[in-house]
């Protein structure tokens, strides 16, 4: 959980640049927070388990992810660090953004939390995984969750460094672009050289790899092949977010019993309506707008 900062700029400052932005404001975030609304607003029940601090940007959160209608009763406190923090810049006309995270109370999380998970397997289907919190405990939670029969969902984000062991833990692996350059070493700019990527740690023992392309849409690679699915046609307004919105639509619809094809190509409706809106929880969408996206635009998945 993240109060995110955001503000608007005419372009992507470099290193030493000033720019005059615009546009500030406080919004509710963190990769876990995202996917638990996000996961709650399609029609899945999500339980989050994650630590704040003891000052006011934790009391903010916790009445957002409680309106969101999210089971927040494992969000516990700490007065060690402060609540984590995203410093985002959004671009205007693209909506790219950078993000500087501080993930402070989150990495205060211990693998005895997860303890307090116990009552929640029986009946979950899927556990989502983020990686704003320490390896450990994304680890061990996995482990757990997979001996009870829950599907395991790792967001690789932001990228750690995460080695093969540690991927292994879950069923399906989830990075961005970045993410999968940084796991696996190799450069990733396309298409192509994301599946050949994908495609290496499929090899070396992770079941499924679904990366998020952005405005070049997404890739499944699985024992069987690979499929890529095409974005949609939207206006992007702020791209962060969108890929926790996409992982938790991959999570919905695997939990609704649909194929990884069409869990892919709902994650991916999920993903674009998300860019529609600035900011991170205010964008995470609704299951309407997901639906009128498939039935407007159709989905598309493309065996490579
Ligand atoms: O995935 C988007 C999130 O990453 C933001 O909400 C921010 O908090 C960072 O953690």
């Amino acid at each position: 959980m993240n109060l995110d900062m955001v503000v608007r700029s005419p372009r992507i400052p470099g290193p030493g640049e000033n720019v005059c932005g615009a546009g500030f404001r406080m919004v509710p975030g963190g990769k876990g927070a995202n996917q638990a609304v996000a996961a709650q607003r399609l029609g899945s029940g999500a339980v989050l388990l994650a630590r704040v601090g003891d000052d006011f940007f934790a009391d903010f959160l916790t009445g957002k992810l409680e309106s969101a209608g999210v089971e927040a009763s494992l969000v516990s406190r700490t007065g060690e660090r402060s609540t984590g923090v995203a410093l985002i810049v959004v671009e205007e006309g693209t909506g790219d953004n950078t993000i500087v995270v501080d993930p402070g109370a989150n990495m205060t999380l211990s693998v005895d939390d997860l303890d307090a998970l116990e009552e929640y397997y029986d009946g979950a289907r899927s556990a989502l995984f983020q990686l704003e919190i320490p390896t450990e405990v994304a680890r061990e939670g996995a482990r757990r969750a997979r001996e009870q029969g829950v599907t395991t969902i790792l967001d690789a984000g932001p990228p750690r460094g995460v080695d093969l062991p540690f991927l292994r833990a879950f069923d399906v692996v989830s990075p961005n672009q970045d993410e999968l350059s940084d796991i696996t070493g190799e450069d990733v700019t396309d298409i192509a050289t994301a599946n050949r990527a994908a495609r290496g740690l499929v090899s070396e023992g992770v079941p499924t790899v679904v990366v998020k392309m952005g405005g070049a849409g997404s890739l499944l690679v699985t024992g069987e092949g690979s499929w890529h699915v095409p974005s949609f046609d939207v206006e992007v307004v702020d791209t962060t977010a969108a890929g926790d919105a996409f992982t938790a639509g991959l999570a919905t619809g695997l939990g609704e019993g649909m194929e990884l094809t069409e869990a892919v190509c709902f994650a991916n409706a999920a993903g674009a309506a998300a860019v529609t809106v600035m900011g991170a929880q205010p964008s995470m969408p609704a299951r309407r707008q997901v639906q009128a996206l498939i039935d407007s635009q159709g989905v598309e998945c493309t065996p490579l």
